[in-house]
């Protein structure tokens, strides 16, 4: 009789770990997924289990996995969630249940519990996850059993039973932070007309703030995924946080959006994305080279079905996987490299390559034309317009 939770340290899950333990009669296993989240959110964090009352604590390192295997192909998907949201927390919880799931096989558990509230889609992205991979598994979520209301409450229920209310400073944001981004939400959000403070966000500074020269990278890329930066070749995940070091200090990447949940509601949200959002530019420039008008076309709208199937969740759907079939397919060829210019938060791309271009300079120039014979342009519009001239016949009694 075990359960697996996942564990932040924060003074939610802090209390599940006595809640579940009062109520269920468990053992609690705290799990820890390392998805980029910021080393200090770990630090000293099995001794605040174990204060807590958890057996053991187990933490693992998913950086790498995040986004090689969950990231990467939303990037090269062109995944996008309501115009703006490039997914960061989606992709996240995806990972992160799996490893619970694996966790809760090693350790002989047959239960896994989150903390996430009864109002959000994080719920549904966990639970998902866990039904596609261990059907029989029972979760446990004590936001939607609980009479646990507010931060108080919480600290009175944590007091009650021993568990020390961790010290770490409650942020007034509801905040989500991994490799691709860092997500806020509440407090003077809450109402869409009020613009961010400027000191809210903290992984990029204000482009106001930033340099007044601009800065040009280039990114290799092969087959729709990221290989270089610079020349360089650093790991998936150094690749992206050192994106994230370059893109953050010129503000790139800032979102100020009000999405619809899966659960109904609406809600507003601010996404700071610096090293994705410059990633989604040179992925979606090289395709300028590479795909031909309608291949781009039907990418695109599957990429919209694609977000919403991460956005609600269903990671592990066969038809989320089944289009990532057709994503590899259809980016085979694009590779090459783009070079970039940041500047106070926008990113201009001033440079494209690519061995697989479509671009012919022999047809397209206005000085040149062997292949292109401008005679044969007279022929194509009049049969691509007759659908056009017999209407305007019609209309005209002719
Ligand atoms: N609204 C975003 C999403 O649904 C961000 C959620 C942030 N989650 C959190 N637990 N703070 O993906
Ligand atoms: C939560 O409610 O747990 C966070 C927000 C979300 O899941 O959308």
């Amino acid at each position: 009789n075990k359960v697996v939770l996942a564990y932040s340290g924060g003074l939610d899950t802090s209390v599940i770990v006595p809640w579940l333990r009062e109520n269920y009669g468990c053992e609690v296993v705290c799990f820890t997924a390392d998805v980029g989240q910021g080393l200090q959110e770990l630090e000293g964090l099995e001794q605040k289990a174990k204060a807590s009352g958890a057996c053991q604590l187990v933490v693992k390192d998913l950086k790498e996995e995040f986004v090689k295997d969950y990231i990467y192909p939303c990037l090269r998907a062109g995944a996008v969630y309501e115009r703006k949201y490039l997914l960061g927390t989606s992709m996240a919880r995806p990972v992160i249940a799996k490893a619970m799931v694996d966790v809760a096989k090693e350790v002989g558990a047959d239960a896994v519990s989150h903390g996430c509230t009864g109002k959000g889609n994080d719920q549904v992205r966990f639970e998902l996850t866990f039904f596609a991979l261990i059907p029989a598994l029972n979760v446990v979520v004590p936001w939607r059993e609980w009479d646990i209301t507010g931060r108080e409450d919480a600290i009175e229920y944590a007091q009650k039973h021993n568990v020390p209310v961790p010290v770490t400073k409650k942020s007034i944001y509801s905040r989500d932070r991994n490799l691709w981004h860092l997500s806020h939400e509440g407090d003077i959000l809450e109402d869409p007309a009020n613009e961010p403070k400027k000191d809210m966000y903290m992984m990029s500074v204000d482009p106001e703030d930033a340099p007044n020269t601009p800065e040009y990278i280039e990114i290799g890329i092969v087959s729709g995924i990221p290989v270089s930066l610079n020349g360089k070749e650093p790991s998936p995940a150094n690749l992206l946080s050192e994106l994230n070091e370059i893109g953050g200090r010129h503000g790139i990447g800032r979102i100020d959006m009000v999405e619809n949940r899966l659960v109904g509601m609406k809600s507003r949200g601010v996404y700071e994305t610096p090293g994705g959002t410059i990633l989604f530019s040179a992925v979606r420039e090289l395709e300028a080279l590479t795909l031909d008008r309608e291949t781009m076309q039907v990418k695109d709208s599957l990429a919209l079905k694609y977000a919403e199937l991460v956005y609600a969740g269903r990671w592990f759907d066969p038809l989320r996987e089944s289009m990532d079939a057709f994503m590899e397919q259809i980016t085979r060829t694009t590779t090459g490299s783009v070079t970039l210019k940041l500047y106070k938060g926008s990113v201009t791309v001033t440079s494209r390559k690519s061995p697989y271009s479509l671009y012919r300079e022999d047809i397209s120039s206005f000085e040149t034309g062997q292949i292109y014979n401008q005679a044969d342009a007279g022929g194509f519009i009049r049969l691509y317009g007759l659908p056009m001239r017999v209407r305007a016949m019609l209309e005209k009694g002719m």
